[in-house]
C-alpha cells in the first residue's frame, strides 16, 4: 500500500473506531459485534505499524502507548476544582435551596429566579478528575489532589476507553480550550473480580472500589491502569476558551446544555440526569435513586443538585470551598449487623487513647469492614457495648466505620464492661483523663504516638511519601530505625532490605521517596506538622501570607489573626506548638539540611514566566539539577512539564542514559537540549539561583 492510500484508510479507520466508541460509551447502543470492532482496531494498528509516521497521539491505538513514569508531575489546574457542600438532612436541602431563591432575587443577581430550575444526578462515589482538550485533543487528566494542584495522570486515563482522546465534533466544533471535571469509578462487579485476583497474587486488597479507582489510577505503569475496569463520568465545565463571559461555554447558557455539548463532544454522560423543579421534585428523585442504588453498576453515595442556570451560577458565585449553586442531598449511611470480637485501646499520633471495636467481618455496601472505632470511654459506656455483642455498625462514605447501637440478646451470657487501661498499651506511661478522653502524656518517647505523627508526615496531603502507610511507619518505630521524626530523612536503603515486607526495589523506591519529599512546599510541611486545628486550607493560607516558616514563627498574635481565615483559637494552638521546646528542636533537626523548604509559587506575573507555553518532558540524570529541581525552575517559569513525549512537547531535557522518550523525540523532530543546553536555556532567562 502506498503512504498515500495507508494516510487515507487510517483516517478512515479512525474515524470508524471513534464513531463506534461514540455508539458504545455514549449512546450505550452498540451497532456492531465486538469482534469486528477488533477487526477494525487490528486494522488500524497493522497499518501504524508498517507506517509509523502517521501514528498520532489520538490515535485510538495510543490509549496504551505510554512509557512507565517515574513519578506523577504536580500540575496546576485550570480552575480550582471545589467540593460540594453537602447533607442528608431535607431541611438542609431546603434551606440551600431557600438560600438559592433569595440569593438570585438581590438586585445584584439581577432577578434570575425566574429561572430557579435544577438539574439533579446521582453523586458518584469515586475519584474527581479534570480533563483538558486543547484544540479538540486530550492533553492533560490531573487528579483533584488539594483542589488547586493535582497529579498528572494522562497516559493512565488515556486508557480508559470511555474518554475521547479526540472530542467528537459531529455536531457541535471543538472549543480551543475545553477543561473539563468528571469522576473516575470502577465498576462494582470488576472490583469485586479484582479483588479475588489480588488476594490470589498474594496483594492486600481495596477496601472500597473508590480506593481501587484511587489505586488504579495512581499507577506508574499504564498498563496496570489499562487492566482495571474504570469509567469516567464527565459532569461540568470548568473551562473554556474562547468564552463568553466567565466560565460560560458559547452558545451554552445551562447545566443542561452543558450534558448535552458534553454527549454530543463524545462523552459518558449519566443516565440518570433529571431536571427538576421544585423541592417535592427534588425529593423524589432522591428515593428514587436510592431505590436503584443496589442494583447500579458504580458506588454513589447520594445525589447532586445544581443550579440549571449558568447565568444565575454566575451571580452567585462561590465560597472558600464550594460553589453556592450546587449541593449534594446524600443517602443515610448503610448499615449492618455483626459481633464485636474484642475492644483494644489504640493510641493514636496526638496520644489519644481510642477503643477500637474489632469485629467479625461483615459487607457494608460493597466494602469488608472489621474494625470500628468506639470514640472514648464513655461513648462505651453510653452504649454499653461489650466484647461478645451483637451490634449495629454504618460506614458513611469516607468516614470510619462507627458502632451504632447495640442489639439486645436476652439470652446471651454478656462478658464484663470494657475498661480503659491505666497506662498506655503502647509504652507503659500512666494514662491522664481529659474530659472524656484518655490521653498518653509521653508524646516526646511513645512509640504509637510518634508512628502515628509519621503516618501523617507522609500521608498524601503532606509530604505525600509513596509507600510509608500506617504498618510501615509502625515497623520503622518499633524496630528503632526512627526515633524522631528527623530521622526518617537519615533511613538508608540497606537499613530497610532486610525488614519482612522489603525488598531491594521498594526499600530503595521508599529511601529516594522520602529524599523527593525533603523538597517540601511550606504549606504541605505545616499540614504534616500537625498543629492542632490547622488543616489543609489553613496551612495553605499561612504559608502563603508569611512566606516562609520563619516569618509564621516570628508572627505575635495580632499577626496571626490578621490572616483571613484565622481565628482566636487557632492562633492559640499555633502558637503554642512553635513555643514548645520539643518542637523547636524538632524543626531545628529537620531544617538542619534534612529537609528544604520551598517558598509558596509567586502569584503569577506574566513578565517572570519567561518560559511560558513550553512543554518540557524531562529524561535520563542529570549532573548539576536532580530532576526535581529542574522542574520546580521551569514550572516557576511557567513551563508545562509533562511526563510523555508528543507532537505537543517543545523540548526534551535529555540527560545521562535517556529512555526510550529520547528516541521518540528524534522521530518526532522535538529539540532535544542535553544538560548544558538545558542549563544555557535556565540562565538566558535568569533562572538559575
Ligand atoms: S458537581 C463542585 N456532580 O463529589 C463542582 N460532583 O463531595 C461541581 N461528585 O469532589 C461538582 N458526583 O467531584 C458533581 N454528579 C456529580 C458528582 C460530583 C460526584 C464529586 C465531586 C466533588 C465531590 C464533593
Amino acid at each position: 500500500m502506498s503512504p498515500g492510500k495507508a494516510t487515507e484508510r487510517i483516517e478512515e479507520l479512525r474515524k470508524a473506531i471513534r464513531h463506534h466508541d461514540f455508539l458504545y460509551y455514549v449512546r450505550d447502543a452498540p451497532e456492531i459485534e465486538d469482534a469486528d470492532y477488533d477487526r477494525l482496531f487490528e486494522e488500524l494498528a497493522a497499518l501504524e505499524e508498517r507506517f509509523p509516521k502517521l501514528i498520532t497521539a489520538d490515535s485510538p491505538t495510543q490509549r496504551v502507548a505510554g512509557e512507565p513514569l517515574d513519578a506523577f508531575t504536580s500540575v496546576e489546574h485550570t480552575a480550582p476544582m471545589l467540593s460540594l457542600e453537602s447533607s442528608q438532612d431535607e431541611a438542609a436541602l431546603r434551606r440551600f435551596c431557600e438560600r438559592v431563591r433569595k440569593g438570585l432575587t438581590t438586585e445584584a443577581a439581577g432577578g434570575f429566579a425566574s429561572r430557579l430550575g435544577w438539574v439533579v444526578d446521582p453523586k458518584l462515589d469515586g475519584l474527581s478528575v479534570e480533563l483538558v482538550y486543547e484544540g479538540g485533543v486530550l492533553t492533560r487528566a490531573a487528579t483533584r489532589g488539594d483542589g488547586a494542584r493535582g497529579e498528572g495522570i494522562t497516559e493512565n486515563v488515556k486508557t480508559i476507553g470511555s474518554v475521547p482522546l479526540r472530542l467528537r465534533e459531529e455536531s457541535r466544533p471543538a472549543p480551543d480550550l475545553l477543561a473539563l471535571r468528571g469522576e473516575i469509578v470502577l465498576e462494582v462487579e470488576g472490583f469485586a473480580k479484582l479483588n479475588l485476583s489480588l488476594i490470589a497474587q498474594g496483594k492486600d486488597p481495596f477496601a472500597n472500589p473508590r480506593n481501587a479507582a484511587a489505586g488504579s489510577v495512581r499507577q506508574l505503569d499504564p498498563t496496570i491502569t489499562a487492566s482495571r475496569p474504570l469509567e469516567v463520568y464527565v459532569y461540568d465545565v470548568l473551562a473554556v476558551a474562547p468564552a463568553e463571559g466567565p466560565a460560560i461555554p458559547i452558545g451554552i447558557d445551562s447545566q443542561w446544555g452543558i450534558l448535552e455539548a458534553l454527549r454530543d463532544w463524545g462523552f459518558r454522560v449519566n443516565r440518570l440526569a433529571r431536571k427538576a423543579e421544585t423541592v417535592d421534585d427534588i425529593l423524589a428523585f432522591h428515593r428514587s435513586i436510592e431505590e436503584q442504588r443496589n442494583e447500579l453498576d458504580y458506588e454513589i453515595d447520594g445525589i447532586v443538585i445544581k443550579l440549571d442556570d449558568l447565568e444565575g451560577r454566575q451571580a452567585l458565585g462561590t465560597t472558600r470551598r464550594h460553589p453556592r449553586w450546587a449541593f449534594a442531598f446524600k443517602f443515610p449511611p448503610r448499615k449492618e449487623e455483626t459481633r464485636i470480637l474484642e475492644i483494644i485501646p489504640s493510641v493514636g499520633r496526638t496520644g489519644v487513647v481510642t477503643p477500637v471495636a474489632v469485629l467479625r467481618p461483615v459487607e457494608i455496601g460493597g466494602v469488608t469492614v472489621a474494625r470500628a472505632t468506639l470514640h472514648n470511654r464513655e461513648e462505651v459506656a453510653r452504649k454499653d457495648v461489650r466484647e461478645g455483642d451483637l451490634v449495629r455498625v454504618q460506614r458513611a462514605g469516607d468516614v470510619i466505620p462507627q458502632v451504632v447501637e447495640r442489639i439486645d440478646e436476652p439470652d446471651h451470657q454478656r462478658s464484663e464492661p470494657f475498661t480503659m487501661p491505666e497506662t498506655c498499651p503502647s509504652c507503659g506511661t500512666p494514662l491522664i483523663e481529659r474530659g472524656p478522653f484518655s490521653v498518653c502524656p509521653n508524646s516526646l518517647d511513645c512509640k504509637a504516638q510518634l508512628a502515628g505523627r509519621l503516618t501523617h508526615f507522609g500521608s498524601r496531603q503532606a509530604l505525600d511519601i509513596e509507600g510509608l502507610g500506617e504498618e510501615t511507619a509502625k515497623l520503622l518505630v518499633d524496630l528503632g530505625l526512627v526515633r524522631h521524626l528527623p530521622e526518617l530523612f537519615d533511613l538508608k536503603a540497606e537499613q530497610l532490605i532486610p525488614l519482612e515486607g522489603f525488598a531491594q526495589k521498594s526499600a530503595t523506591a521508599l529511601v529516594e521517596a522520602i529524599e523527593e519529599a525533603s523538597h517540601a512546599e511550606l504549606h504541605r510541611f505545616l499540614f504534616g506538622l500537625g498543629i492542632p486545628e490547622v488543616g489543609v486550607a489553613v496551612a495553605r493560607d499561612l504559608a502563603q501570607h508569611f512566606g516562609t516558616l520563619e516569618n509564621l514563627r516570628q508572627a505575635d498574635v495580632e499577626a496571626l489573626t490578621a490572616v483571613p481565615g484565622v481565628g482566636p483559637r487557632m492562633t492559640e494552638h499555633i502558637r503554642a506548638f512553635f513555643d514548645q521546646e520539643n518542637h523547636r528542636r524538632l524543626l531545628e533537626r529537620l531544617l538542619d539540611g534534612r529537609i528544604h523548604l520551598r517558598a509558596p509559587p509567586p502569584p503569577k506575573d506574566p513578565e517572570k514566566q519567561p518560559l511560558k507555553g513550553l512543554k518540557m518532558v524531562f529524561t535520563g540524570a542529570m549532573d548539576r539539577l536532580s530532576r526535581p529541581q529542574a522542574k520546580r525552575i521551569v514550572e516557576a517559569a511557567g513551563a508545562k512539564v509533562v511526563s510523555s513525549v508528543s507532537k505537543a512537547t517543545s523540548h526534551v531535557v535529555a540527560g545521562k542514559d535517556p529512555g526510550s522518550k529520547y528516541e521518540k523525540a528524534v522521530n518526532l523532530g522535538i529539540e532535544i537540549l542535553d544538560e548544558e543546553a538545558f542549563l544555557r536555556l535556565l540562565d538566558e532567562h535568569s533562572l538559575r539561583s
